[in-house]
């Protein structure tokens, strides 16, 4: 069977991760995978995560399977986070969710899902994560990719954005990033969202909102703008939510994909064909995170030392942000990384060539994302100015 099996490279993020590990040089500094660092470079167990886990685990009695769209109370709860309680999507019962085995599950049902309903093809906006493109085309998507980023101006290229979407119709989808563009940190502003929203509504195609990265660009309302106007305008959305990043609970793999229908009765129709497909592939998410999420957002005390500990999160990105692009100035590189300042999320994207990303790896220990894109959580005092002086050096070598 596997005599002829070849032997892959690794994950282009995933990999990056082990080479850091295994490089021992004390300066060396990781701005590859996207999780949460804090000033020391621990990723920690946030404290509305363990104090929920320690009532779950208390009032847990069973191990027993949970249903296929996962941990009790956790749709409900989701879909008040993204909507709103008083969303009138909710009241109309226009919202459903399904747990997922992460963002990535979510991603690759949504796929199936689409596929399975005859999606003619799917688009998305270049660059994009590295792994949009794999695993959507596992899914068996016709993937077409379209620009959003000028690389020259560190801005998002609308114009040349909105020109692939007028190609798309009806059986098209869009894939977009809901907040914190993985990897360039330039989002869509509310006017260009409504644009778009305008397109979609006068071309029929429907819109796929990634989100990952929720709580991370300005708050939890701001940030599910697109996910908002869509829905309000528009009959049908689908929206594949991460709660890795902002719930830091990336190893329970815990996510959703949120089915915005234009009745309550094909929102349901469309969830039980969502959930035949996991049926038919894992059965059922792992219940954990779940549980977790559902106990935070289920009462009031904890889900308010959740939000502070998100903001507190957002802000240090933010804060990192400021620190790169003003020890780029000191160092004497004019505007060359200010755009850094005005992102969002995570990450963004340093303008270097492959050899240079090489250089900054193999000379400096920095380790950067293929393509260019750098974790923002891996910033700090102490390895900013080592960060900017080899960034200084390879460009300028
Ligand atoms: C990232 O973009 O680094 C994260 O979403 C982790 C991953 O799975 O790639």
């Amino acid at each position: 069977m596997f005599e002829d099996a070849k032997l892959l490279p690794p994950d282009p993020i995933l990999g990056l991760s082990k080479l850091f590990q295994d490089d021992p040089r004390s300066e060396k500094i990781d701005l590859g995978v996207g999780v949460y660092r804090d000033l020391n470079g621990r990723t920690p167990v946030m404290k509305a995560v363990a104090k929920a886990e320690t009532n779950v685990t208390a009032a847990q009695t069973t191990k027993a399977y949970t249903p296929v769209d996962g941990a009790p109370g956790f749709g409900p709860a989701i879909l008040d986070l993204v909507f709103g309680a008083d969303s009138p999507i909710l009241s109309a019962g226009r919202a459903a969710a399904v747990q997922t085995p992460g963002g990535c599950g979510a991603l690759r049902l949504a796929g199936e899902l689409l596929n399975s309903q005859g999606a003619a093809s799917l688009t998305l906006g270049a660059p994009t994560w590295p792994n949009h493109i794999p695993l959507l085309s596992a899914a068996g998507l016709k993937i077409n990719s379209i620009p959003y980023y000028d690389r020259d101006a560190n801005a998002v290229d609308f114009e040349a954005f909105k020109a692939g979407a007028a190609k798309l119709g009806p059986k098209d989808v869009l894939l977009l990033h809901g907040c914190c563009h993985n990897p360039t940190g330039a989002d869509l502003s509310p006017a260009q969202i409504d644009e778009i929203a305008a397109m979609a509504a006068a071309q029929g195609f429907l819109p796929l909102v990634d989100t990952a990265y929720h709580g991370f660009a300005k708050d939890l309302d701001t940030d599910v703008y697109m996910i908002r106007k869509f829905s309000a305008e528009l009959p049908e959305v689908l929206i594949t939510y991460s709660c890795s990043k902002n719930f830091g609970l990336y190893r329970e793999r815990t996510g959703a994909l949120i089915i915005v229908g234009a009745s309550a009765d094909r929102a349901l129709a469309v969830k039980s064909q969502a959930t035949s497909l996991a049926r038919k592939n894992y059965s059922m998410p792992p219940a954990h995170g779940g549980a977790i999420v559902a106990e935070i957002l289920g009462d009031p005390a904890l889900s308010a030392l959740w939000r502070e500990e998100l903001s507190e999160m957002a802000d240090r990105v933010r804060g990192n942000r400021r620190l790169l692009a003003q020890t780029a100035q000191d160092f004497g590189l004019h505007n060359r990384l200010s755009f850094i300042a005005d992102q969002a999320g995570m990450f963004s994207l340093l303008p270097l060539t492959e050899d240079q990303i090489g250089a900054l790896r193999d000379q400096h220990g920095v380790y950067v994302v293929g393509g260019g894109r750098i974790n923002l959580c891996g910033v700090n005092e102490t390895n900013v100015k080592h960060l900017i002086s080899s960034f200084k050096a390879v460009t300028e070598a």
